[in-house]
């Protein structure tokens, strides 16, 4: 069986007046079908620009974006990359691959009624009835566990964990084979980004979906991933699956994203991880973690980019391995 997404080697950089950033440079992993597979790292690391980049929501500034995406459906091979904007459109966006954008529950139309939100797309963009939008609508609000009669309502009547469950309707409305969710509770309170979780959790279960979940925060990546990417500067450092991450990280930045979890239970000294994310203009020559890496070998991680090895079921470019 193949995979449902695979990525070879794709970059997407961004034009800007201070020169090119290469917000994704590199990038190659799968994803099963069902699978859920975390992104995480420290805020611009490139993890929004590679979720953009799946779905090939490129900005304007876009400098370079090459390599492959392929997304197997039931046989064929759809290649996104090769795919024009129109064909994404028709094809792909919503109906195969959809997006829970970043903050996207504070971006809701504050005067357009629920109703209007949710059917909108469907009656431009899939050409459906009214009647059989809202019935769409409705449905996919049940199994987000909100009344049809949300639908009457503006988004500023309703609570965040509400407008959050109306974003996730939208996701799962055309029945995706893969959501991408970007950063989806980190506006919520503990409380409530606990229910979206137990609803991603059971959205997953139900639909069979895969999810690609951007985070900055490991401890809820632990919850729901079967798989864990690990993003520093525009590549991925670590591949492997969640329990032996957890269980035993390669990467040193893999190593201290862990230690910098907070424990409520243990006693335990939590680590900073000393240093910033670099410039993505200029980044660093050879591992782009060399800086703030407590095992930099010179001579070697500050001049060679290191290879991804397999060791022990993760895939880690470090040149320790
Ligand atoms: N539209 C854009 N134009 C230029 N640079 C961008 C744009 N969007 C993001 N960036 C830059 O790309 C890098 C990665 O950002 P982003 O993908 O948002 O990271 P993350 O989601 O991990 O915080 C950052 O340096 C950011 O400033
Ligand atoms: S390659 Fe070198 S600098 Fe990079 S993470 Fe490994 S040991 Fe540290
Ligand atoms: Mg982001």
């Amino acid at each position: 069986m193949p995979p449902l997404l695979e990525l070879r080697n794709v970059k997407m950089y961004y034009n800007t007046s201070r020169g090119v950033v290469k917000a994704v440079d590199g990038v190659s992993f799968t994803l099963e079908k069902g699978e859920a597979m975390a992104i995480v790292g420290e805020s611009g690391c490139g993890k929004s620009s590679l979720a953009f980049t799946i779905i090939k929501l490129l900005p304007k500034n876009v400098a370079e974006f090459s390599g492959e995406i392929l997304f197997h459906d039931d046989g064929e091979v759809l290649e996104i990359t090769k795919m024009s904007d129109d064909e994404i459109r028709r094809r792909v966006r919503w109906k195969k691959i959809s997006m829970v954008f970043q903050a996207s529950m504070n971006s809701l139309n504050p005067v357009l009624r629920v109703e209007d939100q949710l059917i909108e797309p469907l009656i431009h963009h899939q050409k459906l009835s009214r009647e059989e939008a809202v019935k769409i609508a409705e449905e996919a609000l049940y199994s987000v566990g909100l009344a049809k009669d949300l639908l009457a309502r503006y988004p500023f009547e309703l609570s965040g964990g509400m407008r959050q469950r109306v974003v996730l309707a939208m996701a799962i409305m055309m029945k995706p084979k893969l959501v991408i969710l970007d950063e989806p509770t980190s506006a919520l309170d503990v409380i409530t980004q606990a229910n979206i979780m137990n609803l991603l959790k059971d959205l997953k279960q139900k639909f069979n979906l895969s999810y690609i979940l951007i985070t900055h925060d490991i401890a809820l990546a632990s919850e729901i991933a079967d798989k864990i990417g690990v993003m520093y500067a525009g590549k991925l450092a670590e591949i492997a699956m969640a329990d032996v991450f957890f269980r035993e990280p390669r990467h040193p930045y893999s190593q201290k994203l862990l230690a910098a979890i907070p424990t409520l239970r243990e006693e335990k000294v939590i680590e900073h991880i000393p240093g910033d994310v670099p410039s993505l203009i200029n980044p660093p020559p050879g591992c782009r973690f060399h800086p703030r890496c407590p095992y930099a070998i010179r001579g070697k991680c500050d001049v060679e980019e290191p290879v991804v090895k397999r060791v022990d079921g993760s895939n880690v470019a470090c040149w320790l391995y």
